[in-house]
């Protein structure tokens, strides 16, 4: 089984990635894993924190001669304000410590300062937001970048395009090769692949700026590439929907997550939703009227694109605070302010990306096993001939 596992504070030394279960023989190189790294640090909207940090992987365990050897693959990724930050988060206390400790007494309301506090029986919220901060996003990612490596393999690709920002929203559905236009522009703004819609989601963020605010949105993962019958129907689950939804909405600020049209379905008659089928007899294979389904049926991928929206909600650390109580006194206190991002969408999709594709490199894994690449491909291709011949 393919697992994994994250360790690291926000202003820790480092963070920490695990992956078990990978098979041997799948190349991974520290150049593709610090891509993804660098993509998760852009956006029009992010703190300055991005400024100062240029994340790259040391990869410790699991790889040698840039190949997967089937051990389990350890990861480091330095955060390099580490440096201001050995007195504040000593591993070992030492003799006058307390005076060089940040606390934040006063918990922002939508983060987890308050209930973290509370669960943990800290005074202060210090320890929980150095854990529950998205900066732990950036060992997923590694992670994810590692499971696009053996997708890559069989052919399948993930990518991510912002469909939503405040009120303005891509008003139509991208295509596949614009959302790999988008993926390797240098220069990332807001990450919709349409520069008008694009031009309206900057405006809603230059206005969180200008008032001290933030704002949130919606981004779609994108799959394509994909075999039918990743995930199953039989119990629930397996069903890579479900799958899906919990890697999603794991994501800190995601608050809600769609499969395919979904709302929009929910809105419709059910001969308006579903893909019609179709045989197509000189090629030999299905086709659908559409794929509103987001390509998956009963918990399986029916081969369409896959497509997972993730609804952000906006950054809870607000440069204007709103109120709360102060955790020494108990009286009302504006909440704590402390350098945050405005927008995270573009660095959200990017997030969502590498949930998406550690759940399906883990039901790849589950469908065709294999303790090398080799075995991997042969169980991958005696079933693809299996179902061009169905
Ligand atoms: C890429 C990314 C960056 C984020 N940056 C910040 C930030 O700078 N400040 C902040 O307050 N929250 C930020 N968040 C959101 C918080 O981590 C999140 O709201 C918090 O952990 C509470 O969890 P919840 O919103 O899922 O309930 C970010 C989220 C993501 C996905």
């Amino acid at each position: 089984m393919l697992r994994f596992e994250t360790a690291g504070e926000s202003h820790g030394e480092c963070l920490v990635a695990t992956l078990t279960g990978m098979p041997a023989g799948i190349p991974v190189t520290p150049e593709a894993i610090n891509h993804q790294l660098w993509r998760r640090q852009q956006g029009f909207g992010r703190g300055g924190r991005m400024k100062i940090e240029t994340d790259t992987v040391r990869i410790v365990s699991g790889v040698r001669h840039s190949q997967t050897i089937g051990s389990p693959v350890a990861m480091i990724i330095e955060n390099r304000d580490w440096k201001n930050w050995t007195e504040t988060l000593p591993v070992e206390d030492y003799e006058g410590s307390a005076e060089k400790r940040k606390p934040v007494n006063r918990p922002r309301p939508g983060h987890a300062d308050l209930a973290g506090a509370i669960k943990y029986n800290f005074p202060e919220a210090r320890y929980v937001l150095e854990r529950a901060s998205a900066r732990e996003t950036t060992a997923r990612v590694a992670v994810g970048a590692l499971a696009r490596q053996l997708l890559a393999q069989f052919g399948i690709e993930v990518l991510s395009h912002v469909i939503q920002c405040g009120s303005a929203r891509l008003e139509r559905q991208a295509s596949w090769d614009e959302i790999v236009e988008l993926s390797r522009r240098q220069e990332v703004l807001l990450g919709c692949v349409d520069p008008e819609a694009e031009q309206r989601m900057k405006a809603v963020v230059d206005q969180a700026y200008k008032t001290g605010d933030t704002v949130g949105g919606v981004f779609e993962v994108v799959a394509h590439g994909l075999p039918v019958g990743l995930g199953s129907h039989t119990t629930w689950d397996s069903r890579l929907d479900g799958r899906l939804a919990q890697a999603i909405v794991s994501m800190q600020a995601v608050k809600g997550v769609e499969i395919g049209f979904a709302s929009e379905g929910s809105a419709n008659f059910g001969s308006k939703v579903q893909d019609t089928i179709h045989y197509d007899k000189q090629q030999r294979h299905f086709t659908r009227g559409a794929n509103r389904a987001g390509g998956l049926e009963g918990g399986m991928t029916n081969g369409q694109d896959l497509l997972v929206r993730g609804m952000l909600k906006p950054i809870s650390t607000l440069r204007r605070p709103l109120e709360s109580v102060d955790l020494t006194t108990r009286e009302s206190a504006l909440a704590a302010y402390e350098r945050s991002d405005v927008c995270v969408l573009p660095a959200a999709g990017v997030i969502g990306e590498a949930m998406v594709a550690i759940v399906l490199a883990q039901a790849f894994l589950e469908k065709f096993g294999g303790d090398s690449l080799v075995e991997t491909r042969r169980n991958f291709e005696g079933y693809q001939e299996q179902v061009r011949n169905y």
